[in-house]
């Protein structure tokens, strides 16, 4: 990680990527540690749906530029806090370079839905940067990096589809990717904290820490295995306290049980914390009946079977 003097060698130009969401086929919270952060174990599993996310360095200064319909403008706070510029900041603490750049983000994700689409932004920007430096981090290096920028950014900082994450999600194991399947994003007109559902957790009666497991790699292999690991810790804890998601789940797995033909593959999960719900399934929306007075969002999207190149252009 050395500085660069002179001239940047990729002044001028543009990488861009999409920014791919994720879910987590499953999800366990386990041990609490002493600062507060607790250890998980999860399927990270990536989606078609993504931020398009172009960074352009040897601009004269440095500025984020976040348009999409998504959200309101102020629902991605100050600059400075944003993960995607925080990405940007720490690349260039490390490597000294570069000094200037314009990050250009259009927003698909759903925001605060539990979806990573702040850290999908993060390790994009982070890609994009790699792709133009001089002197490029290695694979390792880079996930270095992304770790302290939440839970989300390693994974969604590599070039893979699917990967088993423990410890804050640093901790990677890249798996070949499932036959891409539709998948049914539920989203709710609000978002649920992270730290909060944390937080929900330490408190819980009924969700006590747990140990990390031995996981079978062939249990990962199918549709129909990683459908019986399917889980969320967070489920607990969150549909409780917001009775749509809760009411959303049932109405779902209902319909899902009723289906004979999907129920062997159907996992319908709350994504990540919340708040979105997720079905993989190919069952049309109107076949989703949403419990009366729900205002929900259905974005449709798909499984990844790989995660999109950067790109470089003038
Ligand atoms: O990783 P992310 O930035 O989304 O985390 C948001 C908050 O969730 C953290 O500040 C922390 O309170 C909690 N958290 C945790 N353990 C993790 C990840 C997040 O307690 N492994």
């Amino acid at each position: 990680m050395t500085a660069t003097a002179g001239r940047d060698r990729a002044s001028g130009t543009t990488a861009r990527t999409l920014a791919q969401a994720k879910v987590n086929l499953f999800l366990r919270v386990l041990a609490r540690e002493a600062d507060g952060y607790h250890q998980l174990e999860t399927l990270f599993c990536r989606l078609e749906l993504g931020d398009d996310v172009a960074v352009r360095v040897g601009v004269g200064g440095r500025s984020l530029d976040c348009t999409g319909d998504t959200l309101p403008s102020p629902a991605l706070g100050p600059m400075e806090r944003n993960l995607a510029w925080r990405a940007a900041v720490s690349y260039a603490d490390a490597t000294g370079w570069p000094n200037d750049w314009a990050i250009e983000i259009v927003k698909r994700i759903p925001v605060g839905g539990g979806l990573g689409g702040g850290s999908a932004d993060a390790g994009a920007v982070l890609r994009c940067l790699n792709r133009l430096a001089p002197s490029p981090l290695s694979d390792a290096e880079l996930v270095a990096l992304a770790a302290p920028l939440g839970a989300d950014v390693p994974f969604l900082t590599t070039g893979d589809p699917l990967a088993l994450g423990w410890g804050r999600g640093e901790r990677l194991l890249a798996l070949p990717p499932l036959p891409s399947r539709a998948v049914t994003l539920v989203c709710f007109p609000f978002g649920v904290p992270t730290p909060d559902a944390y937080r929900w957790l330490d408190g819980s009666k009924t969700v006590t820490p747990r140990e990390a497991r031995r996981l079978s790699i062939d249990a990962l292999t199918t549709w129909d295995s990683v459908a019986r690991l399917a889980h969320n810790d967070f489920e607990a804890v969150v549909a409780p306290r917001y009775p749509e998601i809760e009411r959303v789940l049932d109405a779902l797995r209902a319909g899902s049980a009723r289906d004979r033909d999907q129920s062997a593959e159907a996992i319908t999960l709350l994504a990540g914390s919340g708040a979105t719900v997720f079905a993989v399934t190919s069952a049309p929306e109107e076949a989703m009946t949403m419990p009366h007075g729900t205002s929900v969002r259905f974005v449709h999207t798909r499984t990844a079977s790989r995660v999109v190149a950067v790109g470089v252009s003038d």
